[in-house]
């Protein structure tokens, strides 16, 4: 089994969400199957990222995000997605088997419409290039979070559709692996935590900055002795960090009255602070040594075109391509 996922380099510091909703499984992942390809999706970046200066800093953000949360070069392929530029070629080649009406309904360029912007095609094609990620290395297993499970879907189609056009098996067909407990993760707001809704706990950043976003948790203004609503957003949060038993007796506790918000909010940042503090000094280490990341994303890269360079000749042979 080769198991492929990506993340998009878009900020400082990955989020609750991503951690819980994909970097946890990937690390899981890397144990349980022989092959592992992780990569940061820096070609993705460009449909919203337009600073060459902040895209290095993001991608590079990424790669320590991976290596804090136990992302071993060891066991994983970890690298760079425009290192290997073959990827755009397979992406051309998929182009011509999409049906047009396949990426209009796709959620991302659907939204950005209905919120009247000026779609660029970059946008448009964003999930031609993702099916190219996943295709061109023979990806069996694509952990995902439930919000990419449409582009996998099309990704396996584009897939069906190069094979048969050119009556071939050049391409694998890949499956989705919607990770188990990935329940969206709720930002602070109560929305889904997303960076483009600014209400986001980072896995990584100072603690201040980590302690107003906890601090910052809507809650309703029920006084202390009230009872309150073990599935508000804190609460759920709160249960991320907590084991079963913790969780019922929380529950309790809230469903009793007597329990203040700002208890439960303390509670929690420690919880925060705890949980990720071994992966802040991994993280911290491989900050200070950033040739050292560099070496790992170059090998890594090296190892994923040594197994895109046979599938993209196969699809170049089957479609007639070349000399
Ligand atoms: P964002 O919404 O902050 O831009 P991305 O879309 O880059 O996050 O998500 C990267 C990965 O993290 C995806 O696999 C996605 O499914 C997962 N993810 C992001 N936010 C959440 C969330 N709130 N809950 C669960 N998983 C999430
Ligand atoms: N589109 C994914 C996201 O926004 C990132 C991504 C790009 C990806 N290429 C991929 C994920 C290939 C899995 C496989 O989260």
């Amino acid at each position: 089994m080769r198991v492929l996922s990506g993340t998009k380099p878009t900020g400082d510091s990955l989020h609750l969400g991503n951690y819980f909703g994909a970097l946890r499984q990937f690390v899981a992942l890397q144990a349980e199957h022989e092959e592992a390809l992780y990569f940061i999706a820096d070609y993705h970046s460009m449909t919203t990222v337009r600073d060459p200066k902040l895209r290095r800093r993001y991608t590079l953000n990424v790669a320590l995000d991976y290596l804090a949360a136990g992302l071993d070069p060891e066991k994983a392929i970890l690298f760079r997605q425009s290192d290997i530029p073959e990827v755009c070629e397979l992406t051309w080649l998929l182009t011509s088997v999409t049906p047009m009406g396949m990426l209009e309904r796709a959620h991302a360029y659907k939204a950005a419409t209905d919120r009247g912007e000026n779609v660029d095609h970059g946008l448009f094609t964003y999930p031609v290039l993702m099916a190219a990620d996943i295709l061109l290395y023979h990806a069996d297993l694509v952990p995902v979070g439930q919000d990419q499970k449409q582009h996998i879907e099309m990704t396996r189609d584009m897939a069906q559709r190069f094979n048969h056009a050119y009556d071939c098996e050049a391409l694998v067909i890949p499956e989705p692996y919607i990770m188990k407990d990935s329940a969206t993760v709720l930002g602070t707001d109560g929305q889904k935590m997303s960076k483009s809704y600014g209400n986001t706990i980072p896995m990584f950043a100072g603690k201040n900055q980590i302690k107003k976003a906890v601090m910052g948790i809507v809650t309703d203004s029920n006084p202390v002795e009230e009872p309150k609503d073990p599935d508000a957003t804190v609460f759920q949060l709160w249960n991320l960090f907590a084991e079963p038993e913790e969780r019922r007796a929380m529950a309790e506790r809230a469903r009793a009255g007597g329990l203040g918000y700002g208890e439960v909010k303390k509670d929690l940042l420690e919880r925060v602070l705890d949980f990720f503090s071994e992966m802040r000094q991994r993280r911290e280490h491989f900050e200070s040594r950033p040739e050292e990341v560099e070496a790992i994303l170059c090998q890594g890269a090296e190892k994923a075109r040594a197994m895109a360079a046979p599938v993209l000749d196969g699809c170049r042979l089957a479609a007639g391509l070349g000399s």
